[in-house]
C-alpha cells in the first residue's frame, strides 16, 4: 500500500512537471540517450579513427543523413548536400564533384587538400565556410532542436553540432562490398573472369603501375600527385595551398571505388568516360618540371597498353562498382 501511495505521489509530481512550461530546457518528452552505434566494415580495412570529442551515436548519425538531404541547411534553401552528392552515382555529379566514399579513412580534403585534419574539420568547413548556414533557421524549425537535444544534449544549435553530426554520417558512407571484395577475396568461392584477372595483374604490378597511387584496399595513397595530364601545370592544384612551386599540378588521388559510377573524370572533368582515361595514361601522359616520378613511364607517354590489355584493365575496374553501396538504403535520403 505504501509503494502505491508514493508511486502514486511521484505520478502527480511528473504530471505537475509536464504541465510546467519551460521555455529554456528541453521539453520533458525529449530525451537524451544516446544509443553507440558501431560501423560495420571488414577486417582487411585499416581501423577508422574516431574522435572522442564525438563518438559515434544512432541519433548523431541519424541527424547527420537528415541535414546532409535537407535544403534547410544552407541559408537561402538553394540547395541540400546531397544535391551535388547523389548516391545512385556515389554521391557525386559532375566533374569536379568529388564523391563521397570511404572518406572516414582520409584526412585531407578537397582535390587541393585546403582542408587538413578530422571530419569534423572538413565539415566545419562545409557548414561555415562552404554553406555559411545560418543556425537560426534550424532552431526555428520544429523538429530540430529535438533531434539535436536527442544526439547532443543540447537545444543550441551550433556550427559545431552541425558539424559532428554530418561527420558521424560521412564515417558511415563505407563502400566495402564491390565484386572486387568477393572475387579477389580467397576464401569468398567467387573467382574473376579471365579479363578481370588480367586488368588486376595491369593495375598491381610495374605494368600499369597504378597501385603506387590508387593502392590498398581504399584504392588512394590520400597523397597528391601530378600524373602528368598537362605540360604546363595547373596552378590550382596543391601548390594554392602551400604556396611552393614543386607542387604545381599536384591534386589528391581519388579512391577508383566505384569510378565506373562517378565520370566525368580528373579535378576538371576533363575525361567523360574511363576508355579515355585509360587511353591518358597509356598514351596521353605528359612530363613537366613537377610530374610524378611514380610515373615511371611519362617519358615515353605512358605505358603503352594493347587494345586487350586496356579492356582487360577496364573490366578490373568495373569489379570496383558497390551497387548495395549506392542502394544502401541507409544512406539514401530520410525525406
Ligand atoms: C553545388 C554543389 C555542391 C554542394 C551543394 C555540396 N558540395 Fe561538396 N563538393 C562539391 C565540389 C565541386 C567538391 C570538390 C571541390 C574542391 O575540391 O575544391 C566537393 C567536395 C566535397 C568534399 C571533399 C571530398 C574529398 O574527397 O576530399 C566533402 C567532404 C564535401 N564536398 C561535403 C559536402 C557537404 C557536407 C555538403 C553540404 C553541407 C556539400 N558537400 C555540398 C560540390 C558540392
Ligand atoms: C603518380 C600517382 C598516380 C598513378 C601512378 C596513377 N594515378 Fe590515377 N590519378 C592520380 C591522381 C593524382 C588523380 C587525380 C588527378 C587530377 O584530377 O588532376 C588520378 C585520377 C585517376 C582517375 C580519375 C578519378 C576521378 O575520380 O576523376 C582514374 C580513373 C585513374 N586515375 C586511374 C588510374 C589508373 C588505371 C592508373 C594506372 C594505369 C593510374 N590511375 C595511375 C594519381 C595516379
Amino acid at each position: 500500500m505504501i509503494i502505491a501511495r508514493r508511486t502514486l505521489f511521484l505520478f502527480i509530481l511528473l504530471a505537475l512537471a509536464a504541465c510546467t512550461k519551460n521555455t529554456d530546457g528541453p521539453t520533458d518528452n525529449w530525451t537524451y540517450l544516446p544509443v553507440p552505434y558501431t560501423l560495420d566494415y571488414p577486417d582487411e580495412f585499416p581501423i577508422m579513427s574516431l574522435q572522442q570529442t564525438n563518438p559515434m551515436t544512432v541519433q548523431g548519425v541519424n541527424l547527420g543523413r537528415r541535414l546532409y538531404y535537407d535544403p534547410l541547411l544552407h541559408p537561402q534553401g538553394l540547395h541540400a548536400c546531397a544535391t551535388c552528392h547523389i548516391q545512385d552515382v556515389a554521391f557525386t555529379s559532375s566533374g569536379e564533384v568529388l564523391p563521397h566514399i570511404n572518406l572516414g579513412w582520409n584526412s585531407s580534403f578537397l582535390w587541393n587538400g585546403k582542408i587538413e585534419g578530422s571530419m569534423e574539420d572538413i565539415m566545419l568547413f562545409e557548414v561555415e565556410d562552404f554553406f555559411q548556414s545560418d543556425m537560426t533557421r534550424l532552431e526555428a524549425d520544429s523538429l530540430y532542436p529535438r533531434l539535436f537535444y536527442e544526439a547532443f544534449g543540447t537545444r543550441t544549435i551550433t556550427s559545431t553540432y552541425t558539424a559532428r553530426a554530418l561527420a558521424q554520417f560521412f564515417r558511415t558512407m563505407i563502400s566495402s562490398n564491390a565484386r572486387y571484395d568477393k572475387v579477389f577475396t580467397p576464401g569468398s568461392g567467387e573467382f574473376p573472369t579471365e579479363e578481370e584477372q588480367n586488368g588486376y595483374d595491369i593495375f598491381f604490378t610495374e605494368k600499369g603501375d597504378c597501385f603506387h597511387c590508387h593502392g590498398g584496399i581504399l584504392f588512394t595513397d590520400n597523397g597528391f600527385h601530378n600524373n602528368g595530364l598537362d605540360t604546363q601545370p595547373s596552378p590550382l592544384g596543391r601548390s594554392q595551398v602551400t604556396g611552393n612551386p614543386n607542387d604545381l599540378g599536384k591534386f589528391k588521388t581519388p579512391t577508383l571505388r566505384n569510378i565506373a559510377l562517378t565520370g566525368p573524370y580528373m579535378h576538371d572533368g576533363r575525361y567523360e568516360t574511363l576508355e579515355e582515361v585509360i587511353d591518358f595514361y597509356s598514351e596521353g601522359v605528359k612530363t613537366s618540371p613537377t610530374i610524378d616520378p611514380l610515373m615511371k613511364q611519362a617519358h615515353q607517354g605512358g605505358i603503352h597498353l594493347t587494345a586487350k590489355e586496356k579492356s582487360d584493365l577496364l573490366a578490373f575496374l568495373h569489379t570496383l562498382t558497390d551497387t548495395t553501396f549506392t542502394h544502401n538504403p541507409a544512406l539514401s535520403s530520410p525525406f
